[in-house]
């Protein structure tokens, strides 16, 4: 196993989530998890000048920024873009299956073009000083051995690149959409498992369907790393837990109602900067939930929502929580 991994416990890359918004929440309920941005097609950032998709809060830190991109001098690019950024890491995304990702010759079908893959990530690793990673699939449409698995890895690996997020599960290029191609095909952690066991120099960082805890403490008895993407967005408070039981730091004796407020202040200062309020506030959602009050909670947040105004109302989103 990777000694003290940064990658122990991380938050997946989600699309229209896990934005700037959703990391600084996530990071007032947990210091240590490892933080990551949605996807980032490098077109969109070269071509449409769209840099401010890069701006984040100080507070993110450790935070790594997901390129979606296979044209080698693009992705040189925006590497160093993303460097002088000031991320952390740097996360190559091969496993979004959509078709308009699939168009731009990206995302899950490169898991067919493994030496397209080495070069990419080979590149972008000699342009910068910051880690590069990948996240993957098992395989795609009918290449579902481990043998595939293992071949991709094994070219992968060449790039010089160490860290290896594995969505356990195949990509379905042709018939199911993103949402169906992250729950119909089956979960094979055990390839994920053996993957670390005949590469035992790699990081191999599991995700896909991991909902507790619990859960993350059996496969981090077999591989460096557990990414929670959905279970966390869900309920956000499971963080709290993270610290005491996943890094065996001092529980953290925070509640919801400081998360809430500390968080409130946040949105408000975003606000002053000219930030949407309902992309800020759909993230609290997910805090009351188990809750005696949490329907009456996200009720009072799409009412905040809808009025376009936190004023006169924090109070009341206050006491909806129980603690
Ligand atoms: C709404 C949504 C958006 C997603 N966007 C991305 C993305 O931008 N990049 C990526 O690598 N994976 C993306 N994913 C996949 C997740 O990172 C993760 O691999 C998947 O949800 C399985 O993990 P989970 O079961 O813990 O949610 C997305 C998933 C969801 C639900």
């Amino acid at each position: 196993m990777v000694k003290d991994s940064v990658h122990k416990f991380c938050i997946a890359p989600m699309m229209q989530y896990t934005d700037m918004h959703d990391r600084y929440l996530l990071r007032l309920i947990s210091k240590k998890v490892f933080l990551y941005t949605e996807m980032i097609a490098t077109g969109s950032l070269i071509y449409g000048k769209c840099f401010n998709q890069l701006d984040f809060n100080k507070e993110e830190h450790p935070v790594g920024v997901q390129l979606g991109g296979s044209d080698i001098k693009d992705l040189i690019e925006c590497s160093k873009k993303c460097e002088q950024y000031g991320y952390d890491e740097i996360n190559l995304n091969v496993g979004c299956p959509s078709d308009r990702v699939q168009k731009g010759k990206f995302g899950a079908c490169l898991m067919l073009e493994p030496e397209l893959v080495k070069d990419c990530l080979g590149n972008m690793k000699n342009s910068v000083h910051i880690p590069i990673s990948i996240k993957c699939r098992l395989g795609v449409d009918d290449n579902e051995s481990y043998e595939f698995l293992h071949n991709f890895i094994s070219i992968v690996k060449e790039s010089g690149i160490s860290i290896f997020i594995i969505h356990a599960r195949n990509g379905i290029l042709k018939g199911l959409s993103p949402r169906q191609n992250r729950n119909i095909p089956p979960l094979k952690y055990d390839y994920v498992y053996k993957l670390k066991k005949d590469f035992p120099g790699l990081e191999i960082i599991i995700n896909g369907g991991i909902k507790s805890i619990e859960e993350c403490h059996n496969h981090l008895s077999k591989v460096d790393g557990v990414m929670l993407g959905r279970s966390a967005y869900e309920n956000p408070f499971i963080l709290k837990n993270v610290e005491s039981e996943i890094f065996g730091l001092e529980p953290q004796d925070i509640s919801k109602k400081e998360i809430l407020n500390q968080y409130l202040d946040y949105v408000e200062r975003k606000l002053s900067e000219g930030h949407d309020l309902g992309r800020m506030m759909k993230h609290l959602f997910g805090l009351s939930r188990g809750d005696k009050y949490a329907k009456s909670f996200r009720i009072k947040i799409l009412e905040v929502i809808k009025k376009n105004s936190l004023k006169d109302h924090k109070k009341d989103l206050e006491d909806l929580l129980v603690y």
